[in-house]
């Protein structure tokens, strides 16, 4: 596959040169082929296991619950799970903070990251990543793993710029990289099931 065999921290400069010169980044081949189908295959055990939970929404729910934000579920990534395709994820996520932080002085000193999978007709409604009452998420990092996504599947990442809407498929090894305070973006209903990982570059 073309770009398979790019090196990570190249896909890293890519990531950061993309997101300083038009504010939202994307590195299409991120991940590796195979750490990408490794954590497919984690997330499909846990579904099948019933580990992933409905997600709630931080401090900035609309207090009205009649209208849902959001219908994805949620499984925490956490080293001590012992997952060899978590631990390697997480680690990559670390080496990318290194770098961010050489590159840009970002100073994130935590972070976090969930998988999410939304079943068909599943959404995630506009929204920031970060909280008002909570600023420490810095960066918001998506990580994409669905093979041969097609724009009819819908669960596309719409990003609202300033007079348009992006829109960014969830192709399996595509990341995405955005700052937290300020990019509004939506999930579209998915019609069929799509798998990511979400996080945040935190300043604690
Ligand atoms: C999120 C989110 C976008 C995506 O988890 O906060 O906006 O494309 N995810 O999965
Ligand atoms: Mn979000």
């Amino acid at each position: 596959m073309p770009g398979s065999n790019i090196p990570v921290h190249k896909q890293f400069d890519l990531l950061i040169n993309s997101f300083l010169s038009d504010k939202v980044g994307i590195a299409p081949h991120f991940l590796t082929p195979a750490l990408s189908a490794g954590l497919q295959q984690h997330v499909l055990q846990l579904q099948q296991d019933d580990m992933m939970t409905a997600a709630g929404i931080g401090n900035d729910e609309i207090k009205d619950g009649t209208q849902k934000m959001r219908t994805d579920k949620i499984y925490w990534l956490d080293k001590s799970h012992g997952n060899t395709f978590e631990k390697q994820f997480l680690q990559q996520a670390e080496d990318f903070i290194e770098h961010l932080n050489m590159a840009c002085y970002a100073g994130i000193n935590d972070y976090e990251f969930h998988y999410a999978v939304y079943e068909e007709g599943s959404f995630y409604k506009r929204h920031k990543d970060q909280f008002k009452t909570d600023s420490n998420r810095k960066y918001s990092l998506i990580t994409y793993l669905n093979d041969n996504w097609l724009q009819t599947d819908g669960g596309q990442l719409d990003v609202y710029r300033e007079e348009t809407v992006q829109h960014i498929l969830p192709h399996a090894q595509t990341a995405v990289f955005f700052r937290s305070d300020e990019t509004e973006h939506e999930v579209t209903p998915a019609n069929r099931s799509r798998m990511s990982i979400s996080g945040w570059l935190k300043r604690v």
